[in-house]
């Protein structure tokens, strides 16, 4: 974003092999009287999206931004609508994840550590309700976009696109939207003791709607392009709107009463 101000780029190794790319770190101006927002980027799919959704990842990625100290995380993410009331173009704020992921690493523990953190609401309801009052203030001032304050995203494995059958399948389970790369990510995030919230936009109506053509890349891109020029604006709307301090926005201790393996006992992360 070219509002960042004193950025530096820093290329981080992890137990977990290597990040999607380098981290951009950064301020984001808040206006007159207020300090700066100092946010870090990573782009999940690296420089010239690269890597597949299956091929990311994610726990590099987790493990560099904790490493340079993030402690709220908000997730972008290009989606396929399922619902007719979520037009291509429309941004939605989703409250629930479904998992349908096949060959990811999902989980910082294991290997002799054992913990079980609590999942039931995976977004984080202070984090969600800034991004929530950001998007709103955006997309008032926007005919083209609309808000879906709420719902549920399908993470599939990919990276083909769903059959007709699971896209109904989906439909009939009462999923909102589809995309391929909030799980692990949000799983990791909450292991990770980080508020996560994620600002989806929709790109197409994946193939369940018979009115319109098949999902198709070009289609996907040419809308994407549209979506992440509102997405910027949001991003910075969000940064006036965030507390002065982070710790004015608690976020999830999510390790206290998850932990099976006496913590005296846990062996290095390899
Ligand atoms: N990302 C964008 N459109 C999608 C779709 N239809 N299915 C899965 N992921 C997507």
């Amino acid at each position: 974003m070219d509002e960042l101000e004193e950025v530096e780029v820093r290329t981080l190794e992890t137990p977990f092999g290597a990040p999607s790319g380098p981290f951009t770190v950064g301020k984001l101006p808040r206006g007159e009287g207020r300090e700066p927002l100092t946010c870090v980027f990573v782009s999940r799919h690296g420089p010239g999206h690269l890597a597949l959704p299956g091929e990311l990842n994610y726990r590099a990625n987790i493990w560099g931004l904790k490493q340079l100290g993030v402690t709220h995380l908000l997730a972008a993410s290009a989606v396929g609508s399922l619902r007719e009331a979520i037009v291509p173009g429309h941004a939605v704020v989703p409250d629930q994840l479904i998992d349908r992921t096949k060959h990811r690493e999902t989980t910082f523990f294991g290997g002799g550590c054992v913990a079980h953190v609590q999942f039931g609401d995976p977004m984080d309801a202070g984090l969600r309700d800034k991004v929530l009052e950001a998007a709103e203030a955006v997309i008032a001032t926007d005919d083209e976009a609309e808000l879906h304050r709420d719902g549920t995203l399908l993470v599939m494995e990919g990276p083909a696109f769903s059959t007709r059958a699971e896209s109904e399948l989906y439909r009939s389970w009462g999923c909102d939207i589809i995309g391929m790369t909030a799980l692990p990510e949000a799983k990791l995030a909450r292991e990770a003791e980080m508020a996560y919230a994620l600002l989806a936009t929709a790109t197409d109506y994946d193939c369940w709607h018979l009115s319109e053509e098949e999902v198709t890349v070009d289609a996907v891109i040419a809308i994407m392009k549209a979506n992440v020029a509102r997405v910027r604006k949001i991003i910075l709307e969000l940064a006036t709107r965030l507390p002065e301090s982070c710790e004015e926005l608690p976020w999830p201790r999510a390790l206290a009463g998850a932990l099976i393996t006496d913590p005296t006992k846990i062996p290095p992360a390899t």
